[in-house]
């Protein structure tokens, strides 16, 4: 099984070269980098191309390591029990009641699966931790009803970090690590070209141009990524806005129409119009 890239997704050689480390050494591929750079895309665009189904786990602060395992559902079985008659009769079966996570689905499919753990820095420091074992060995005991399970195929595992925590060290030594850095203009381009086809060349480059200036300003909170060209993009087409309005020849510093796709906050805002209007009056 190899990844070879995909016709909606742009994977520069080191990226396919690391999702292919992966799959060899059979360990999960921890995929940091800027936010919108294509990280939960991967693992989508990874099962897509190898025709494998994509099981996903996305991990909020309160996300804890067993419910990607299972979860044992005691308040149905209690009301069952109250219950009685068709639901009673549930009752003496306690497998009725073990809900299945993502980990325990992926063990269990008849194919292997690929398995997406997203934004894994979300949850509490204990959660890589305790997802070790399982990770490594493919298998976890379920003490309610006594049964080992173990992994029928060894799924392809992608751990997305957007580094608001640090990973333990013992996490770390069990993943093949690949960060996504930022796409040049060449890669960008790309990526463009895969979106909106068919856009028109001097729009594309007065656009890369504005972005990647934008990017340079020293001191920015948040600085834009690809997902907020894209969308930058949609919507200078919708507007119809012409490739010149981006930058007036005879006015070289233009506050780009629709900023607001690209700059999050006020602080970037004002900071950027500042320095709109020290070049205007350098001129
Ligand atoms: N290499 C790429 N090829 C094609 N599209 C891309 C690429 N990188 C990013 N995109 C676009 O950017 C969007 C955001 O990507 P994605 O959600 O995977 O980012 P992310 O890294 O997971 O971000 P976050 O950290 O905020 O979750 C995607 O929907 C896709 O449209
Ligand atoms: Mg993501």
């Amino acid at each position: 099984m190899r990844f070879e890239g995909s016709t909606d997704y742009v994977a520069t050689p080191d990226l396919m070269l690391a999702v292919n480390a992966s799959i060899t050494l059979q360990r999960p591929l921890l995929v940091k980098g800027e936010p919108g750079t294509g990280k939960t895309m991967l693992a989508e665009t990874v099962s897509a191309a190898l025709g494998l189904p994509l099981l996903q786990w996305h991990i909020k602060s309160t996300t804890k390591a067993q419910q990607g395992l299972y979860e044992y559902d005691a308040v149905s079985r209690l009301r069952d029990s109250q219950l009685g008659g068709e639901h009673g009769s549930r009752v003496h079966d306690i497998s009725n009641y073990i809900v299945k996570g993502v980990l325990w689905q992926a063990f269990s499919a008849e194919t292997p699966t690929v398995i997406l753990i997203d934004e894994v820095d979300k949850a509490d420091i204990e959660f890589p931790n305790d997802l070790l074992r399982e990770l490594d060995r493919m298998e976890f005991y379920v003490y309610e009803t006594r049964e080992l399970i173990k992994a029928r195929h060894r799924p392809i595992v992608f751990i997305t970090s957007n580094n608001e925590k640090e990973l333990p060290d013992a996490f770390l030594r069990r993943c093949f690590f690949h960060y996504i850095k930022f796409p040049d203009k060449e890669t960008m381009q790309n990526i463009i070209d895969v979106h909106f086809p068919g856009l028109k060349k001097t729009l594309i480059r007065e656009a890369l141009e504005v972005f990647f200036e934008l990017r340079e300003i020293p001191g920015l909170k948040k600085k834009p990524s690809t997902s907020e060209l894209l969308d930058w993009l949609k919507l200078l087409v919708a507007e119809d806005i012409p490739p010149e309005a981006l930058r007036a020849k005879d006015q070289k510093a233009a506050i780009p129409p629709l900023h607001g796709a690209l700059l999050k906050n006020e602080q970037d805002v004002h900071l950027f119009e500042r320095l709109v209007f020290m070049a205007r009056q350098n001129r």
